[in-house]
């Protein structure tokens, strides 16, 4: 099965545009570095940095679970779209550390930072999964049944990470990464998306315990089938290929070409891979946002932390032609395509005017299932 990519419509028809309006990220304040690392395990700063480019990655504290991540990136955002929490009406975490099974980590979320209004839920889709959960999010923002989104990428991969690994152990860090998003009449905000999964390359990249599977027995812990699993070559190869299709196919739902884009989020996973992809998509790597030095790949954090971070250091300017694209296990990969646009005052909601709509709304901005509300 050749995975084909979904392309949405760039500027859909029965969709109103939609804009992030708001970014916020988090790091765990240990970083460990590769000199750390090389101290504990047979592994050196040299191999490190000539396979992956990733010389340090912040580490998560034992109390802390993926929705305090989260929650401190989703404050971080609502902060810069000048929203409360209870402005809320919709959060997504995409993630592969949930808390736990169940409650959903969104909901840990909901609670943390007091968004009572917004419906919660989690979306899985590996290191794609911020990528995803924007689309999701998009289609019921853009559809009208409901006005602002909160969608929250959040990876405590340290919590799966086999330390008896080395092939492994060093690729990955924890963090968060949020965006806010509403419609902005005028502005084209996100252009276009294409999406693709192939469920037959899932074994390459997997943790197998824990789940319906494999139940968490005394053989699986024995067995060290909670931790990630990954085909590191195999992973790599499908990697380059899944993430230039569907740039390619976003840009041209877009009618774009790469000398359109100004700036490029890739997943960050790993230098070679970027430097591939660069190299395939004829785009100068000036081009393109780089933290995995400082984070390694937090999975469905990635995208987000690295967004936040450009946004705020200036490398994303007021319209912006901004790429995002990533690839992950399921596998799955995402592209993104959109005009980056600083929140105007017009658009802000202050805390006052919040608190009026609120009052005046409350039941219309709760979201329903009832099908009127959707499209
Ligand atoms: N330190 C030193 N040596 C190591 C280490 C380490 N940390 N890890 C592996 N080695 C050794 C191996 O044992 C092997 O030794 P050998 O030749 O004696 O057998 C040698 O280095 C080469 O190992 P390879 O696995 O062939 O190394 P490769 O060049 O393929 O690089 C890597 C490995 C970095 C993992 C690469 O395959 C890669 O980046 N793959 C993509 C991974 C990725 O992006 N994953 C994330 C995607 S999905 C997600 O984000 C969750």
């Amino acid at each position: 099965m050749k995975a084909k990519p979904v392309a949405h419509e760039s500027v859909p028809k029965t969709l109103r545009s939609v804009s992030i309006i708001g970014t916020g990220s988090y790091l765990p304040k240990r970083v460990l570095t590769n000199a750390d690392l090389a101290k504990v395990m047979d592994t050196t700063d040299e191999w490190i940095t000539t396979r992956t480019g990733i010389k340090e990655r912040h580490i998560a504290a034992a109390d802390q679970a993926t929705s305090d991540l989260a929650a401190e990136a989703a404050r971080r955002a609502l902060r810069q779209a000048g929203l409360a929490a209870e402005d809320l009406d919709m959060i997504i975490v995409a993630t592969v550390t949930p808390d736990m099974f169940f409650p959903s980590t969104a909901c840990f979320v909901q609670k943390a930072i007091g968004a009572g209004n917004a419906v919660c839920f989690d979306l899985e889709a590996a290191c794609s999964g911020f990528l995803f959960a924007l689309e999701t999010a998009r289609q019921y923002v853009g559809s009208g049944a409901i006005t602002t989104a909160l969608v929250i990428g959040a990876d405590k991969l340290s919590a799966i990470t086999d330390w008896e690994d080395r092939a492994t152990c060093v690729l990955f860090g924890d963090g968060a990464g949020a965006a806010i998003i509403r419609s902005r009449p005028g502005v084209r905000g996100i252009i276009a998306t294409a999406m693709a999964s192939d469920g037959n390359l899932g074994h390459l990249l997997s943790m197998p315990g824990g789940g319906s599977r494999n139940p968490a027995t005394a053989q699986t812990v024995k067995d060290r089938l909670h931790f990630l699993k990954m085909a590191g070559k195999e992973v790599f190869k499908y990697a380059v290929g899944s993430m230039l299709s569907v740039a390619k196919e976003a840009l041209k739902k877009a009618n774009m070409t790469m000398a359109d884009v100004d700036c490029v989020i890739p997943h960050q996973a790993n230098m070679r891979i970027i430097r591939a992809i660069g190299e395939r998509l004829g785009s100068p790597m000036e081009k393109y946002y780089i933290n995995l030095d400082r984070t390694g790949n937090m999975s469905a954090a990635s995208i987000p932390v690295a967004l936040d971070e450009a946004v705020r250091a200036g490398f994303i300017k007021h319209g912006a032609i901004v790429l995002m694209m990533a690839f992950g296990g399921g596998f799955t990969s995402g592209a993104t395509l959109l005009e980056w646009r600083k929140p105007e005052p017009s658009q802000r909601v202050s805390a006052k005017d919040v608190s009026r709509v609120r009052v005046s709304n409350a039941q219309k901005r709760r979201f329903s299932t009832n099908a009127s509300n959707l499209w």
